[in-house]
């Protein structure tokens, strides 16, 4: 079984990459989506998305701890994402993983994202031209949801993926307009994962070991992809693959200081006090603790008095 860490725009930076492939258990991290518009995007906006490219000619584009990492893009036109995908191909990455699922209404009125959903003939357009791109051994991989309104497409999205030329496929199981609403309809993961061959990874709503036995089961798929879940419980990949117990409060502590690295992003950044009340946010689904932390930093404004009070 591998447990893919799910890209997460806006909290799952590579810092806590670093750190939640450092917890173990993770197999591959895919990246916040990068926008590919209508130009081929700067080394250094790809090196801000996923600095471990940085060290790619020597590590291979890994964490620190060793897990690959895969630049996730999102957009609609076929050439400029094959031109992305040969670049960060070049650049190092560990695959190209592409956006079919993201809700964002701003991505969507600019027809990227979920809204290519609507039609199979997109999505094989955008992967055919992609694989194309890139040398025949780099891996490909879709990430879909069940469909934009309805699911009446599913089947159709996955086969299309498939007859792309995509190497893995990955499916939230919801449409867009499902959102993130519960539940996941994971009997359509494994609907899907009877008319392909690629390997599909089945994702959303697992948050624990249980979760994921019952995800397995019922999508029929043997890997899966946790996001909200592995913020929630850090170790969440060890505790689905029963190799540790879940980690107590004290080690998160841990984490959270660890965390405070991204500070240095500059004084007046909002970034590390934007993220780390982000992340108590799913924390505190897990941890009491976690809840009052946050109720103590929530009005907390600069990086400096939030550390001072963790
Ligand atoms: C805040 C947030 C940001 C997300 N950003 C991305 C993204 O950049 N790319 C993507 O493919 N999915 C993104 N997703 C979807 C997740 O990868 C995942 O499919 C979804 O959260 C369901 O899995 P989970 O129940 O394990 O969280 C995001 C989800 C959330 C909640």
């Amino acid at each position: 079984m591998r447990v893919v860490l799910a890209p997460m725009e806006g909290v799952l930076d590579h810092l806590m990459r670093d750190l939640l492939t450092k917890v173990g258990g993770y197999d591959l991290c895919v990246t916040e989506f990068v926008r590919v518009v209508d130009q081929v995007i700067s080394d250094r906006a790809y090196f801000r998305s996923c600095p471990e490219l940085k060290n790619a000619s020597v590590y291979g584009c890994t964490t620190e701890a060793g897990t690959p990492v895969r630049v996730q893009l999102l957009g609609q036109h076929p050439t400029c994402m094959a031109d992305n995908a040969a670049k960060v191909i070049e650049l190092g990455s560990q695959g190209i993983d592409i956006n079919f699922g993201c809700p964002a209404k701003m991505v969507n009125k600019n027809r990227g994202g979920a809204i290519l959903l609507k039609d199979p003939e997109n999505l094989y357009q955008i992967i055919k031209a992609v694989k194309e791109s890139v040398p025949k051994e780099t891996i490909v991989s879709a990430k879909i949801r069940l469909g934009y309104e309805d699911k009446s497409l599913a089947i159709e999205n996955a086969q299309a993926v498939e007859a792309a030329g995509a190497n893995e496929l990955t499916v939230h199981a919801r449409t867009k307009l499902e959102g993130y609403k519960p539940p996941a309809h994971w009997q359509w993961i494994a609907k899907i994962n009877q008319q392909v061959n690629i390997p599909v990874i089945a994702n959303g709503d697992i948050f624990t070991l249980s979760d994921a036995r019952k995800c397995r089961e019922v999508s029929t798929c043997n890997d899966i992809m946790v996001g909200r879940g592995a913020l929630m419980l850090p170790n969440l990949a060890q505790v689905i693959k029963q190799t540790a117990e879940e980690l107590p409060w004290s080690e998160v502590q841990k984490l959270l200081l660890n965390y405070t690295r991204c500070e240095t992003y500059g004084d007046k950044s909002k970034y590390y006090p934007n993220r780390i009340k982000q992340w108590l946010k799913y924390l505190k689904l897990q941890y009491s603790e976690a809840a009052e932390l946050f109720q103590e930093v929530r009005t907390l404004k600069t990086a400096q008095d939030i550390i001072a009070t963790l």
